[in-house]
């Protein structure tokens, strides 16, 4: 079995701004009142998921210094494929030179800590070098009538690669699901996106906090233990929430949304890149990332950083 490390990572964000103030001019709403209530002051819109993959993905590479012909698999979390089918992780695996395994992983807003637990596994039986990307553009399944949805979200990408280590630095995870309560938040075929925003809040709540309680006690840490909190970016107050109960301050969360909006699998790592272009986060420093979203689905993973 063998170890795997975080060696790179990257971030990719449509250059289009749509501000809370453009939002007024669109739908009866507020910037005061999305502030509030959210914490998001603007978000980035349009791409593809695979042209903002690609971009992260690339940023992973160099960073990493590895050849893209080394790269041994290629995990993209998203759930707006570019297409149906085929999958979008083979069109991101072509146009970033990777001669690899590809596919896509649908886990929603979770997406991202779901395809780094996984990518973790696959190091354990020899991948060597896995590229995780998370990568949504749900702003294309907004409807910019329903005021309660299309102030949420924001589209963006961010990646990270896994190399091998002496030991894991994956101390512990926890995923789960719960089908029974699809129905709060899902896209038909052709549709919208549609949320019960209220029961998406306490659910989300819940999760993350248990979540994160199970792989601490995996791990053997105590919330004190935490140097930096990487959660998925939904809503300030749900983030305030769950820190609360989890015993970590607020102040050791990274965060992004005030200017991404909920990014869906692209939230996770554009938090940690900005956690890590502050630097915030040291080598030797416990890492807890942790998601939650549409299925419902949640995870969170604790990582020993060692970049
Ligand atoms: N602007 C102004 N007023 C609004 C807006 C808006 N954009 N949206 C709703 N309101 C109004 C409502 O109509 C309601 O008015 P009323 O009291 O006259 O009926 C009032 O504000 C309160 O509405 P609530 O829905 O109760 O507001 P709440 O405080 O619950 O906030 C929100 C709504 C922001 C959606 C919140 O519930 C939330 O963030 N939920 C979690 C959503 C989430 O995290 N989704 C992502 C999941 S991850 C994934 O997989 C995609």
């Amino acid at each position: 079995m063998t170890g795997a490390r975080i060696t790179g990572w990257g971030t990719a964000l449509p250059d289009k701004v749509l501000s809370n103030v453009d939002l007024e001019s669109m739908m009866d709403t507020s910037d005061e009142w999305i502030r509030e209530r959210t914490g998001i002051s603007e978000r980035r819109i349009g791409g593809l998921t695979s042209t903002l993959a690609i971009e992260a993905g690339q940023q992973a590479i160099e960073r990493a210094g590895v050849d893209p012909a080394s790269v041994d698999l290629l995990i993209l979390a998203t759930s707006s494929a570019d297409q149906i089918m085929p999958a979008t992780g083979p069109t991101v695996q072509n146009e970033l030179g990777l001669n690899c395994g590809a596919f896509d992983l649908n886990a929603a807003c979770s997406g991202f800590v779901y395809g780094l637990i996984n990518g973790f596994g696959m190091a354990a039986i020899g991948y060597e070098r896995v590229l995780v990307i998370g990568s949504d553009i749900l702003t294309s399944y907004l409807d910019f009538d329903d005021r309660g949805t299309a102030i949420l979200f924001g589209d963006g990408a961010g990646a990270v690669m896994l190399e091998p280590a002496e030991t894991t630095t994956l101390l512990g995870s926890d995923l789960g699901s719960d089908g029974s309560t699809r129905h709060l938040l899902y896209i038909d075929h052709g549709g919208h996106l549609k949320m019960k925003g209220k029961e998406v809040f306490r659910h989300a709540v819940r999760a993350m906090v248990d979540s994160c309680q199970k792989s601490l006690d995996q791990a053997g840490l105590h919330p004190d233990d935490i140097a930096v909190i990487v959660p998925h970016q939904a809503n300030i107050r749900i983030l305030d929430s769950a820190c609360a109960k989890l015993g970590i301050p607020i102040e050791k969360a990274a965060k992004v949304l005030d200017r991404t909006g909920n990014t869906s699998a692209g939230s996770v790592p554009l938090a940690l890149a900005d956690a890590l272009a502050k630097d915030w986060i040291k080598p030797g420093d416990n890492v807890l990332f942790t998601g939650f979203g549409a299925g419902m689905t949640w995870g969170s993973a604790i990582i020993r950083w060692d970049a």
